[in-house]
């Protein structure tokens, strides 16, 4: 099999990491990719956005199967494009992304069957927002969320806890901070309990869960400070126990593939499903249509198969035969960014002790770096993600932490607390 993966984050990098293993992949390439990818793949110089030149890459070098990590181009509708030139795509089309492009599409879907979320309200205006946030706070609402329909990068949602700081970010949205993302916007109901990610294959007969993992969305320790891409994750989420799985298939991925099935959506890949849990009750917070980052890091760690065999069955509608396994043990990536990041850093500092890290037995994902004059240098907000698996979760933290310390850049910033609440569960 020729393999090309679309992206250049720490997600696809772990995505080239586990295929390169496949006996199937012949050939593997990236688009773009990063310093780290072009270790085990060839990079290609076409951007993610660049549907028709990806497609064309695809079809001259017979691609036989096309994985496509970030949200923009499958909300853009890359899977369309492929399908319609004959090239086999792993990931949803335009329509069946709306799942995670629009928020309000989400939302409708979920009530329609009966997936359980938080209660929200679309509004396309700022005065019927502002009517709708200042009723929730009235009625004694502790806080509330206001979403950006659209993508907006991570930026696009507020958990408010005052009603003036709702209707701030709400009026924001309709002056058009977002662009046309904010030009409706979703107001929920704010829950409360753990967040976990659940990942899924569907290719609208089979849907089938991966290993769990949980995320570290804040930028400080003990979550505090603005959200970020995500700063670190584990997998298992012991927050997902067996009570709680079997919810999840029952209450949600099962009513997905209804949906999926009735709607007609086309969706082959993969669904991202951000849960909150509270007592042993799984609600569903967003799905997104596409792997999360750094989630799939940890999960990719401890997957046993073929994972090239498992993603060209779902892309195919043949996701029943796929065979799938995970290792008992734990695995942890901790993420390694920019000083400053999430807002304003400097990008472009050497990165030292990849090696050293690598020989202290852990797995380096990279994200945000390139290669200049020979040496590999910081080129992103998040630069690396540190992976390792342990016999237990406290072995796979100090694991993972052991190469954390052998690397260093100007600059350097990570969380020393990922893993923690798993650990506190046991
Ligand atoms: P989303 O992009 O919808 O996942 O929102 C980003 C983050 O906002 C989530 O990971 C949660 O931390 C938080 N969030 C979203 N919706 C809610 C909600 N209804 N209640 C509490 N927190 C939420
Ligand atoms: N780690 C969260 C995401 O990928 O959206």
């Amino acid at each position: 099999m020729k393999v090309l993966i679309v992206g250049s984050g720490g997600r696809e990098h772990a995505l080239a990491w586990a295929l390169k293993s496949s006996p199937q992949v012949e050939k593997l390439y990236c688009a773009p990719g990063n310093a780290g990818i072009a270790k085990t793949a060839e990079c290609v110089p076409i951007k993610a956005e660049e549907l028709e030149k990806l497609a064309d890459f695809a079809a001259e070098k017979k691609i036989d199967l096309t994985v496509v990590g970030p949200e923009a181009p499958l909300c853009a509708g890359i899977a369309d494009v492929f399908l319609a030139r004959g090239l086999r795509v792993f990931g949803p089309d335009k329509r069946a992304a709306m799942l995670e492009g629009s928020k309000d599409f989400a939302k409708a879907f979920m009530l329609k069957y009966g997936i359980p979320t938080a209660r929200g309200k679309a509004c396309t205006d700022a005065a019927s927002a502002r009517a709708y946030i200042r009723g929730e706070f009235s009625s004694g609402a502790r806080g509330i969320v206001v979403k950006a329909d659209g993508l907006a990068a991570g930026k696009g949602v507020l958990v408010a806890r005052s009603e003036e700081e709702a209707l701030a970010f709400s009026d924001q949205c309709f002056e058009g901070e977002f662009g046309s993302a904010g030009s409706k916007v979703v107001i929920e109901e704010m829950l409360s309990g753990e967040e976990a990610s659940l990942f899924a294959l569907c290719d609208g007969k089979t849907i089938t869960a991966l290993a769990p993992a949980q995320d570290h969305k804040r930028i400080f320790d003990n979550d505090e400070g603005p959200n970020t891409g995500g700063m670190g994750a584990y997998s298992p989420a012991p927050v997902v126990n067996d009570v709680v799985a079997r919810r999840i298939d029952e209450k949600i991925l099962e009513p997905f593939l209804r949906g999926v099935q009735q709607e007609k959506l086309r969706f082959r890949g993969v669904i991202f499903v951000g849960l909150m849990v509270e007592n042993d009750e799984p609600k569903v917070l967003e799905f997104n249509v596409r792997f999360g980052d750094p989630e799939t890091q940890p999960v990719m760690r401890r997957f046993e198969g073929d994972l090239a065999d498992v993603l060209f069955k779902t892309a195919t509608g043949d996701l029943e035969h796929a065979s799938i396994g995970w290792k008992k043990t734990p695995a942890v990536s901790v993420v390694i960014a920019s000083g400053g990041y999430p807002g304003k850093y400097e990008k472009g500092k050497p990165i030292s002790g990849l090696e050293a890290a690598e020989a202290a037995g852990t797995v380096v994902f990279h994200a945000g770096t390139a290669e200049k004059d020979g040496k590999i240098v910081t080129a992103g907000g998040r630069v690396l993600g540190v992976s390792a698996t342990g016999e237990t979760i406290a072995d796979a933290i100090a694991n993972a932490y052991r190469g954390v310390e052998k690397i260093s850049f100007d600059g350097a910033f990570f969380r020393k607390d990922i893993g923690a609440k798993a650990l506190k569960k046991r």
